[in-house]
């Protein structure tokens, strides 16, 4: 595991648009991992910039995100197709049949099973995740494998946790529909990718963090399982690494 302390949150987001642009320009047929979340949209940003810039071209990539919701619609603003969509796909000359969210309108469990099936063989058939970028959240979780999942799990349904719930009731106005399950890559998943990049910023992951960093190998901190994986690199802001 390798740990990057940078000052601040923009310099965390043009470390990992540098990675990525790496990965974009050396690969003939480069599969990108991608997550949502607050902490990657600088990271989008700063790729949308240097797309606009004509200095990097998403022609050719391929992109399998990490989760989705179940129980709301793709359309609906909150669901991390539409995210993806409007902070990065919409941007970029990213072919719209090359981006993989994973499909979690079913409302029955055969069929989202069944779906999650598809996803793991769509990655297989891809090549496997060239770099798989990361966030955190407040309890250890990476994608929605919240504590307690097991390091070999696969892309299944999870049911959020109650703190997961709490984090992202901000985006969602009261008197509506939260969804409390999602579609998620597995741990075992996350590790099969080639390269992980873990993005954290903020003094609100600084515990997690230090769980993920310091602390023992625990389902209690999915994140923690990191520190197995040959090629993860950890890239924190200052706020993100002062209880390290
Ligand atoms: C969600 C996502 C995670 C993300 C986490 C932290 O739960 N499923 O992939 O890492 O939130 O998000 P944020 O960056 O907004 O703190």
């Amino acid at each position: 595991m390798q740990i990057i302390i940078l000052p601040t949150a923009d310099d965390v987001a043009h470390y990992a648009a540098d990675r990525v642009a790496d990965v974009v320009n050396t690969h003939g047929n480069p599969v990108l991992g991608l997550a949502t979340g607050s902490t990657p949209i600088a990271l989008y940003q700063e790729l949308v910039a240097r797309y606009q810039a004509n200095a990097l071209s998403f022609k050719g990539c391929v992109s399998f995100n990490l989760d989705e919701y179940i129980g709301i619609p793709d359309t609906h603003n909150q669901s991390y197709r539409a995210f993806m969509d409007h902070h990065l796909f919409e941007q970029i000359d990213i072919e719209r049949t090359n981006t993989h969210v994973p499909l979690a309108e079913a409302t029955d469990v055969k069929a989202l099973e069944h779906s999650a099936k598809a996803y793991e063989l769509a990655i297989q058939q891809a090549g496997g995740i060239d770099l798989q970028i990361l966030g955190i959240g407040v309890n250890g979780h990476i994608g929605f494998n919240e504590p307690t999942s097991s390091f070999a799990s696969r892309t299944r349904i999870k049911t959020l946790s109650k703190s997961t719930v709490e984090a992202n009731k901000r985006f969602f106005s009261d008197d509506e529909f939260q969804p409390h399950l999602a579609l998620t890559m597995g741990i075992g998943t996350i590790l099969q990718a080639k390269a992980v990049l873990l993005m954290a910023t903020g003094k609100g992951k600084a515990d997690a963090v230090k769980a993920m960093v310091e602390g023992p190998l625990s389902s209690m901190c999915p994140a923690s399982v990191l520190q197995q994986h040959e090629r993860a690199t950890i890239v924190l802001d200052e706020d993100a690494a002062s209880e390290l």
